[in-house]
C-alpha cells in the first residue's frame, strides 16, 4: 500500500465525522453455526442524538466516494443531516476531512459494505437514499445492483414512510433495470430523466429537481467530460415486501447492448440508447 493511502488511513482515524467499524461489529457467529449473521451496530438508532446531537431527517448517499455529492447537499440544507457511505477509507478521506475543516455540522460518513447498511439504522431512521453512479453490474448478479430488490428489501427497514430513493446514473442500463423494478413492485416514480441535462427532469409531483442539475459528483463529471447522458430517477419503496424481481420484463440483452462498452471504464463513450 502506496505512503499516501496509509496516511490517509492514519488521518481518518482522527475524523470524529468517520465511523469505520470493524466487521465484527456487525457481524457474529450463530450459536453452534460457523455461518456469519449480520447484528446491530450501536449506532442504529442513534445518529441523531450520538453524531449530529439533533432530530433532523437523515439523508444517505450509498457509494459516495469523495462525499462530494453528500457535502453539496448538506451545504445546502442546513436543516438536514447527511451521511455518505462508501467501503474506500482513502475516498471517504477526501469528504471527512473537508468537513472535519470546515466543521459541517451536519456531514458524517460510514466505511462499511452497503450489504451491512441495514444494520446501522433503525425503522423510520432515514428520509432518503442517494445512489449515485453505483456500479451497474452488467455482467454480475442482480443482487448486486444497490437498486435491486434484495437492496430495496433493505432499504425498507429503515426508510420512513414515503422516503424517497434517488439513482443518478450515466448507466442507461442501471436506470432501465431500476425503472423495471419499480414497474415490477408497482412503486411510485417521482421524478425521472433519460437525458438530464439535454431534456430536464419530468416530475410527477411537487419534488424540485433544480439542484439535481446543480450539483456534480466527482464521477459524474467525468463522465459528462465524456459526452455520455446523466439519468435520474426518483422513486418510494412503500411496499410491503418482499419486493418482486423484473424477470423478462427487463431485456437484459437489449440494454446491455444499448450500454456499449465504456462500462468497463475504459473511457470508451457508449453509443446513445
Ligand atoms: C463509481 S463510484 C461513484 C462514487 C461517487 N458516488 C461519485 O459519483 O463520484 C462507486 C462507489 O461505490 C462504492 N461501492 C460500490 N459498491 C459498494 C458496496 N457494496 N459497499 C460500499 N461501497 C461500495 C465504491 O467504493 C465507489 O467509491
Amino acid at each position: 500500500m502506496g505512503h499516501g493511502k496509509l496516511k490517509k488511513f492514519a488521518e481518518n482515524e482522527t475524523f470524529r465525522c468517520l465511523l469505520q467499524p470493524d466487521a465484527s461489529a456487525v457481524l457474529d457467529k450463530e450459536p453452534g453455526s460457523r455461518e456469519l449473521r449480520l447484528k446491530d451496530h450501536a449506532i442504529k438508532g442513534r445518529w441523531g442524538s450520538d453524531m449530529f446531537g439533533n432530530d433532523h431527517p437523515i439523508v444517505l448517499e450509498l457509494g459516495c466516494g469523495k462525499g462530494d455529492y453528500t457535502i453539496a447537499l448538506a451545504l445546502r440544507h442546513p436543516e438536514m443531516n447527511y451521511i455518505g457511505v462508501d467501503i474506500k477509507g482513502a475516498r471517504l478521506w477526501k469528504g471527512a476531512k473537508y468537513a472535519t475543516e470546515q466543521a459541517l455540522p451536519n456531514v458524517a460518513f460510514l466505511r462499511t459494505r452497503i450489504e451491512f447498511i441495514e444494520a446501522f439504522f433503525g425503522p423510520g431512521e432515514v428520509s432518503e437514499i442517494w445512489l449515485t453512479f453505483s456500479d451497474p453490474q452488467l455482467h454480475g448478479s442482480e443482487n448486486s445492483r444497490l437498486s435491486s430488490p434484495l437492496f430495496l428489501e433493505r432499504y425498507r427497514k429503515f426508510l420512513r414512510p414515503g422516503g424517497m430513493v434517488h439513482l443518478k446514473t450515466d448507466s442507461r442500463y442501471l436506470y432501465e433495470y431500476t425503472s423495471a423494478v419499480c414497474r415490477a413492485n408497482k412503486l411510485q416514480v417521482i421524478a425521472s430523466g433519460t437525458d438530464i441535462y439535454r431534456d430536464g427532469i419530468q416530475s410527477f409531483s411537487s419534488l424540485s429537481t433544480d439542484e439535481i442539475t446543480e450539483i456534480q459528483t466527482f464521477y459524474e463529471k467525468m463522465f459528462l467530460e465524456m459526452g455520455l447522458s446523466i439519468t435520474y430517477l426518483a422513486f418510494t419503496i412503500d411496499h410491503d415486501g418482499p419486493y418482486a424481481f423484473p424477470g423478462d420484463a427487463f431485456d437484459h440483452d437489449y440494454w446491455l447492448e444499448a450500454e456499449g462498452p465504456r462500462r468497463s471504464f475504459s473511457h470508451q463513450p457508449a453509443r446513445k440508447a
